[in-house]
C-alpha cells in the first residue's frame, strides 16, 4: 500500500505529539509512536520509564497497546525520537512482527521527504513466529 504524504505527515505529527508526553526521567530520550489503524482512527503512544529500569515501556508498544485496547489493528506505525532516524528496537520489531511481516513503518529520515517507509519484514528478517493452531 503506497501511503500518502498527508497520511504520513498525520502520524509523524501525532507521534512528535506523543513524543512531548513521554515519561523519560532516566534517560531523558524520549520517543513518541503513532499507528495508524486499519479503520483509519490513529493511536499514540509514548516511552515510559521505570525506577525499576527493566519494565520500561517504548513508545511502539505502547502505541500498539493503544490500538488493541481500541478494538483497531495496526497498518502503519510512525516512530519519532531524539535522532532522525530512530528505528525501533529489537523487542518492538518483535512486537511489531505479531501483527504481520507487511506492516508498514515510517521513520524520519535527514533528507527530503524526511521520512523513509519501511516494512517489519526489512527490519526484522527471519522472525520468530509459530501457529498457534
Ligand atoms: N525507546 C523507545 O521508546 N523505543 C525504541 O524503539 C528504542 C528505545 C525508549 C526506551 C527508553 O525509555 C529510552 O528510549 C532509552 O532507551
Amino acid at each position: 500500500m503506497e501511503l500518502a504524504p498527508l497520511t504520513i505527515e498525520r502520524l509523524l505529527n501525532a507521534a512528535r505529539e506523543a513524543q512531548n508526553h513521554a515519561w523519560a526521567p532516566y534517560s531523558h530520550f524520549q520517543v513518541g509512536a503513532a499507528v495508524l489503524a486499519e479503520d483509519g482512527r490513529v493511536f499514540q503512544g509514548c516511552n515510559m520509564e521505570n525506577a525499576s529500569y527493566g519494565l520500561t515501556v517504548c513508545a511502539e508498544r505502547n502505541a500498539l497497546a493503544a490500538t488493541v485496547v481500541a478494538g483497531a489493528r495496526p497498518a502503519v506505525v510512525a516512530v519519532v525520537g531524539p535522532q532522525v532516524g530512530l528505528p525501533p528496537c529489537g523487542a518492538c520489531r518483535q512486537v511489531l512482527a505479531e501483527f504481520g511481516l507487511d506492516l508498514q513503518i515510517v521513520l524520519t529520515a535527514p533528507d527530503p521527504p524526511g521520512h523513509t517507509v519501511v516494512t517489519v519484514r526489512d527490519l526484522l528478517p527471519d522472525a520468530f513466529s509459530f501457529d498457534p493452531r
